[in-house]
């Protein structure tokens, strides 16, 4: 069965088919991860949001775990639409045992440790989270072309709210409103361009060289 699953009206394909854990890796995580000083975190809080099936989390614990990283991981996650993801398939061998949530409903979704996950759109999720309280986003909505209304205006300032000082965001779309809408609240964007690899958004968040929205 499909590791991705389409937007019912749209069609679109929540994750790159080819290869959905690929593109976790190389587009929402190790981006952060080439940019964190790692030798001094303690901590990593790290949110996803578009949580879906929650790939770019469960990459992101395996990364930090290859890594030898011992420090205090907490999730979070934001996931409006929870039937989107029914039916699950098998979890995937390279994350599983680093994505406890794997097969949630709609009545257990809040109910896992490790992971605060809320069923809710970013924008209600937002004044549920404390400010300056995550190091690492992974922005990952439908396309802004086709879903302009998942894209709400509430995101930019509820980013900028809750990212830590440094924090790094990265992104699959580098859709100019995207860039904008963070450019404007905070954040210094950056388009990677990599050989044979789509364009990757990353973002840092300058805290106090821009005024909190
Ligand atoms: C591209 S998919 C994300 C895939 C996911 N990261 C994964 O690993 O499975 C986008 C997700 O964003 C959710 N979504 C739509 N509007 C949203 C909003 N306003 N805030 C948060 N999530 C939203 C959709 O229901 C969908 O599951």
């Amino acid at each position: 069965m499909e590791l991705s699953f389409q937007h019912p009206r749209s069609g679109e394909w929540a994750h790159d088919c080819r290869d959905p854990l690929r593109e976790a890796r190389f587009t929402y995580v190790a981006p952060i991860m080439e940019r964190w000083a790692m030798a001094d975190a303690s901590q990593v809080r790290m949110l996803e949001v578009g949580f879906g099936r929650g790939l770019n989390t469960a990459m992101a614990c395996r990364m930090l775990a290859e890594t030898g990283f011992d420090g205090e991981i907490t999730s979070y996650g934001c996931e409006p639409n929870p039937q989107f993801v029914q039916p699950w398939p098998a979890p995937p061998a390279e994350i599983e045992a680093h994505a406890p949530w794997w097969g949630y409903t709609v009545e257990d979704l809040p109910i896992h440790a490790d992971l605060h996950l809320y069923p809710l759109s970013a924008a209600h999720m937002f004044p549920l989270l404390a400010a300056n309280s995550i190091d690492w986003i992974f922005l990952d909505l439908f396309s802004p072309a086709k879903h302009a209304d998942d894209w709400q205006p509430e995101l930019w300032p509820g980013l900028a709210n809750v990212a830590a000082p440094g924090a790094i965001l990265t992104s699959y779309t580098c859709a100019r409103r995207v860039r904008d809408g963070l450019e404007q609240s905070g954040w210094r964007c950056e388009v990677l361009r990599r050989p044979n690899y789509r364009d990757t958004l990353r973002a840092r968040f300058l805290a106090g060289d821009a005024p909190k929205p």
